[in-house]
C-alpha cells in the first residue's frame, strides 16, 4: 500500500491581474461570511458597496473597510473604478439589477439561483450576450475543495471509469438566518441542491434524466420542501444520487460524498455543513488499484468549503476577462444547472423522470 504525497491541484487558478475593482451590489449575510472574507484572503481590489438598506451597507463598509458607499446602483455604475459588479441579493431582484449593468458595459458575477423562474434566467443571459458583456455565476461549491480535488483524481483516471456518485446531507438547518426562504415555494433543490447539482456536472458532465421527490417535515415553518431524493441518470454505467434531509436533529448527522469507480473510489466530507457556519474543514480519502500498486490517500484540507471557494468564481470571471473567453460558469452554462433543478421539480409534480431539454423558456 502506497500512501503518496499528492498534488490534488484543487485551489483556484488565478490569472495575472487581480486588480479588477468589484462593486458589491447587496451587503447581507452571505457577503459578510463569505464574499468579503474570501476577497480580503485573495487580496481582490473593492471599489466599493451599495444596498436599498444603505445602513447595511454602511455597517458592512465599515468592518471590511471599504471606502466607497454608493447611494444606488447607478452611481456605482458610473464610477469608472468599478470593472465588475458582485451581485448578491435575493434571486427576483436579479434581472432589473443586470438590465442595468448590461447597459453600462460592466462584467457581472450574478448569485445563484440565476433566477427561479426559468424564461427569466436565459432572458438575463441573453441580454448579457447582446451586451457583449461577461456574465458568470456564483456556483462557488465547484470550487470546494473535495469537489475540486474528486475532479482532479478523476480526471487522472486514479478511479478508472466513475460508476456511482453519492451524495449524502443529513443535517438540521436553522431557517430563521434566511427569513426570505420560508416563503419561496421550491426551497432546497432551488436554493440548496443546485450546489450539488452544479458540482456533479462539473464532474461528470451533463446527465441525461433526473428523478426528484420532495418532502416536507410535519408542521415545518418553511412553506417548500427540506427534504428531496434526487437520481441522475448520466449513462446506462452511470448514475448519481443526491440525498438531502434538513430536518435531522440528533446529533447524528453527515454529509458526505461518495465516488466509486472501476478502479477505486472517493469518499469525503463537505465540513462546513457539521456545525454551519462555523464548520470544519472537508476531508477526502481515496483508495486506487491503478499502476499496478494499491494506492491509498486521506487528506484534511487547510480551507474551509465557505469562505474559501468564493476565490474561485470571482478569480475565474477576472481571468476569464483577461483572457477573453467565457468563464467556467458562465450564464449559458449555468441555464443547464437550472435545468436540472426545473427538472427535479417537475418530474416531483408529474411523478416521472424528466430530461433536462425538456425545460424551456
Ligand atoms: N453562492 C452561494 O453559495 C450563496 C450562498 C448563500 C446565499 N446565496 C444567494 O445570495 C443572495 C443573497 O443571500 P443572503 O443570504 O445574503 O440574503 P440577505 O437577505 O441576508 O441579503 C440580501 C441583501 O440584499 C439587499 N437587497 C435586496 N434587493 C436589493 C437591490 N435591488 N439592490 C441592492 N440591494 C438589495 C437587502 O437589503 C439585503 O441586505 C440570494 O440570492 C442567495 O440565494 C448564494
Amino acid at each position: 500500500m502506497v500512501t503518496p504525497d499528492l498534488d490534488l491541484d484543487y485551489r483556484p487558478k488565478l490569472g495575472a491581474r487581480q486588480d479588477f475593482g468589484i462593486g458589491i451590489v447587496g451587503a447581507g449575510a452571505i457577503v459578510n461570511a463569505a464574499h468579503l472574507p474570501a476577497y480580503r484572503k485573495a487580496g481582490f481590489k473593492i471599489a466599493g458597496i451599495m444596498d436599498v438598506n444603505t445602513e447595511i451597507a454602511r455597517q458592512t463598509a465599515t468592518k471590511f473597510e471599504i471606502s466607497t458607499v454608493y447611494p444606488d446602483l447607478t452611481a456605482m455604475l458610473d464610477d469608472p473604478h468599478v470593472d465588475i459588479i458582485d451581485i448578491a441579493v435575493p434571486p427576483w431582484h436579479q434581472r432589473k439589477l443586470v438590465e442595468e449593468i448590461t447597459a453600462s458595459g460592466k462584467d457581472v458575477l450574478c448569485q445563484k439561483p440565476l433566477s427561479n423562474d426559468f424564461g427569466e434566467a436565459v432572458g438575463i443571459v441573453d441580454s448579457a450576450e447582446r451586451a457583449n458583456i461577461t456574465l458568470a455565476v456564483n456556483q462557488q461549491m465547484r470550487w470546494d475543495q473535495a469537489i475540486r480535488a474528486s475532479r482532479t483524481l478523476i480526471e487522472r483516471g486514479w478511479i478508472g471509469e466513475p460508476v456511482a456518485a453519492t451524495i449524502d446531507i443529513s443535517i438540521l438547518t436553522d431557517w430563521s438566518a434566511w427569513p426570505w426562504l420560508l416563503e419561496v415555494e421550491g426551497l432546497d433543490l432551488m436554493y440548496h441542491s443546485i450546489h450539488y447539482f452544479d458540482s456533479l456536472r462539473s464532474l461528470f458532465g451533463e446527465p441525461c434524466s433526473v428523478s426528484s421527490s420532495g418532502f416536507r417535515y410535519p408542521e415545518q415553518a418553511p412553506r417548500g420542501e427540506t427534504r428531496t431524493v434526487t437520481v441522475c441518470d448520466f449513462s446506462d454505467t452511470f448514475g448519481a444520487v443526491v440525498s438531502v434531509n434538513h430536518n435531522n436533529w440528533t446529533e447524528d448527522r453527515h454529509a458526505t460524498l461518495r465516488i466509486d469507480g472501476t478502479e477505486g473510489y472517493i469518499s469525503g466530507t463537505f465540513g462546513l455543513l457539521y456545525n454551519y457556519p462555523y464548520g470544519r474543514p472537508d476531508t477526502l480519502e481515496f483508495h486506487s488499484t491503478t499502476n499496478m500498486s494499491h494506492l491509498s490517500f486521506k487528506h484534511r484540507f487547510e480551507e474551509m468549503w465557505a469562505p474559501d471557494s468564493f476565490i474561485g468564481p470571482m478569480g475565474e470571471l477576472m481571468k476569464a476577462i483577461e483572457e477573453e473567453r467565457p468563464p467556467e460558469t458562465h450564464g449559458r452554462d449555468n441555464l443547464k444547472t437550472l435545468q436540472l433543478v426545473h427538472a427535479g421539480y417537475r418530474s416531483m409534480a408529474e411523478g416521472r423522470s424528466v430530461k433536462p431539454a425538456e425545460i424551456t423558456d
